[in-house]
């Protein structure tokens, strides 16, 4: 994420910064729930945070994680940064969490679904995923959801195959944890990572390719796999959106696009949409 290529993670911690006080004022001065999904670190997250709590919003902040880890150091972070800050962390998937929110608080929701996490669906499982999330919420609960735009295919392609091969080991690391985890044989210098482009439908699609022919064997699947050279596995999609296809996405999930906040090179965006119901 402190690739200078990497430049989803500068784009959004500018929109936060820029828009935070735009964005506690359309909640209206109600009390309200921030609801973090997928907190992780909640670095950008926090640029909110110290500004609603310095503001003296009427908030209590609700990270999601699945992680425990990353939760009980965020809440450690946050009692020493933020002291008396009200925060509830749930360690639950999403939906479960937010089910969870609903049947015991019946306040209304600023959701962030920041990163562009939503761009590592296919579009049409990023369709269902946010009508589960609009049928998760109650009228006029906000969602600010991050999405990365479509843009210039070089810079695109350089985000997810950069110089330093920082992306390629992450992409490996799924092999190493396959060993250590499942019990896995996997050479991994017998692997390279690849990403590409489609600026047609906005997918950037990553891959793990076999340099040559070869067996792996996975012990706690008690399974060998036999990969040909220069077969691929396909790990991850990153899909670009335009300005339009993400208000047609709001619309159809049944959400109204309030806001449209983006960076100065437009690079980026975080839209602010409420529930319609
Ligand atoms: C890449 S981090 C994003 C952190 C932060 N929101 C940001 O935008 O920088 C994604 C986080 O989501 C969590 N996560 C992934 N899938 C999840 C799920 N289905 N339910 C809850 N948390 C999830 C991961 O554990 C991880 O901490």
């Amino acid at each position: 994420m402190e690739l200078p290529e990497y430049y989803l993670t500068n784009c959004e911690w500018e929109i936060l910064g820029k828009y935070k006080q735009d964005i506690l004022n359309q909640i209206n001065e109600q009390p309200f729930q921030l609801v973090d999904l997928g907190a992780g670190d909640a670095k950008k997250t926090k640029l909110l945070l110290e500004h609603f709590y310095q503001n003296e919003a009427p908030f209590s902040y609700v990270p999601i994680d699945i992680n425990r880890d990353v939760l009980e150091e965020l809440e450690d972070s946050l009692n020493k940064e933020l002291p008396g800050l009200e925060t509830t962390p749930v360690l639950a998937e999403y939906f479960d969490a937010l089910k969870w929110i609903n049947e015991t608080q019946k306040q209304k929701k600023l959701v962030l679904f920041l990163g562009s996490n939503i761009g590592n669906f296919s579009k049409k499982a990023a369709a269902s995923f946010l009508l589960q999330m609009h049928d998760s919420l109650n009228n006029g609960d906000l969602l600010l959801i991050g999405i990365d735009l479509k843009k210039d295919p070089y810079r695109i392609i350089h985000a997810y195959s950069d110089s330093k091969g920082v992306t390629a080991a992450f992409n490996i690391n799924l092999l190493r944890r396959i060993n250590t985890e499942l019990g896995g044989d996997l050479d991994l210098d017998k692997w390279t990572h690849f990403a590409n482009y489609n600026p047609v439908n906005g997918a950037v699609k990553s891959y793990l390719i076999s340099c040559e022919s070869q067996d792996v064997q996975i012990n706690s699947l008690n399974k060998t796999f036999h990969f040909e050279a220069f077969e691929a596995i396909h790990t991850e999609y990153s899909y670009k959106y335009s300005l339009n296809e993400i208000s047609t996405m709001a619309v159809q999930c049944g959400f109204e696009e309030v806001k449209v906040y983006m960076d100065k090179k437009s690079d980026f965006s975080d839209s602010l949409w409420r529930v319609v119901k």
